[in-house]
């Protein structure tokens, strides 16, 4: 017997848990050359703002030790061009779409997410108030439990459809943030965002990102995302999307086993696109030999001392 891969995020059902992480592939469009996206649990958009941005001067990108630095400023083709020229293909895609909205004052993100509301492709939102690469806007939100309470529930007035609230590790008590987003209306969490890091050339003395600092992404920060994924799941009812350095079917299986109900793949994209195809067909060999009959059924079970 297969085992049952389907998953339920606030009401939305996917295929299988395995979704692309923001920002790390575009809009899906290249991707789709190289499989059909209905393998994804969900695609997400990168951020979406109310204005096109260019992002920051490159170098944008650093790798670290099992890592990777980036700083790309929100570079994204605005919420006009988005509707006209991506919202067709995304549309055409037999995948659940989510589409990541940034900005820097809650009215940006309000008025994303309400043109994004009369887009039916658009299946769900993901709010980015924990982007670390932005002056204004982002981290700033998301590390601060007024400002996040007020952000989501101005978004909610606006937006319909399910909610994803991406959190900032960045925080002292992730608990406490995730707490405010639910006051605020979000219907499902995802954890965790990017950690702040640096890293500098020793011969230029150059940070070696143009904005001198950025975020910290892939197997690195595994432990850091498995722990703030558990600390969230005991402290809240709501479904947790988990993010952070996954690249094999046992990541995701710890992520689930912490109490995620889907996986974002960010980093591990940029080695192998295939990855989230890989890891769904290699956790359906393990829930077979374990004779669990679906993913769903590892959600939260870490037997914890
Ligand atoms: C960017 C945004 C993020 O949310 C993140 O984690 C890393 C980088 C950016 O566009 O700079």
């Amino acid at each position: 017997m297969t085992p049952d891969m389907k998953v339920t995020i606030a009401g939305v059902e996917l295929a299988n848990p395995l979704m692309t992480a923001s920002g790390c592939c575009g809009y899906g469009e290249e991707l789709a050359n190289l499989y059909p996206l209905s393998k994804l649990g969900a695609l997400v958009t990168k951020s979406i703002t109310l204005k096109p941005r260019l992002g920051h001067p490159v170098p944008r990108t650093a790798e670290t030790a099992s890592g990777m630095l980036n700083a790309i400023g929100l570079a994204n083709v605005g919420i006009d061009d988005f509707i006209r020229e991506k919202i067709p293909f995304l549309a055409k895609q037999k995948t659940v779409v989510i589409v990541n909205v940034a900005g820097s004052a809650i009215d940006e993100y309000v008025e994303v997410s309400a043109r994004l509301n009369d887009q039916p492709a658009v299946d769900m939102i993901e709010l980015n108030i924990s982007c670390p690469n932005v002056n204004e806007g982002g981290m700033e939100f998301g590390a601060n439990s007024r400002l996040t309470e007020q952000s989501v529930a101005a978004v909610r007035k606006v937006f319909s459809r399910p909610i994803i609230a991406k959190l900032s590790p960045n925080v002292t008590s992730i608990a406490d943030i995730a707490d405010a987003a639910a006051q605020g209306g979000a219907d499902a969490f995802s954890v965790i965002n990017s950690l702040v890091g640096t890293s500098v050339d020793v011969d230029s003395w150059r940070p070696r990102l143009t904005n001198n600092k950025g975020g910290l992404t892939g197997p690195a920060i595994k432990p850091v995302a498995l722990a703030m994924v558990n600390a969230v799941y005991e402290r809240s009812r709501l479904p947790i999307v988990g993010i952070g350095g996954i690249a094999t079917w046992s990541d995701a299986v710890e992520f689930m086993l912490c109490g995620a109900t889907a996986m974002q793949v960010g980093t591990a994209l940029f080695i192998d696109p295939f990855t989230p195809v890989k890891i769904v067909n290699e956790m359906k060999t393990y829930l077979k030999k374990k004779k669990i009959s679906a993913a769903r059924d590892l959600v939260g079970k870490v037997r914890k001392y």
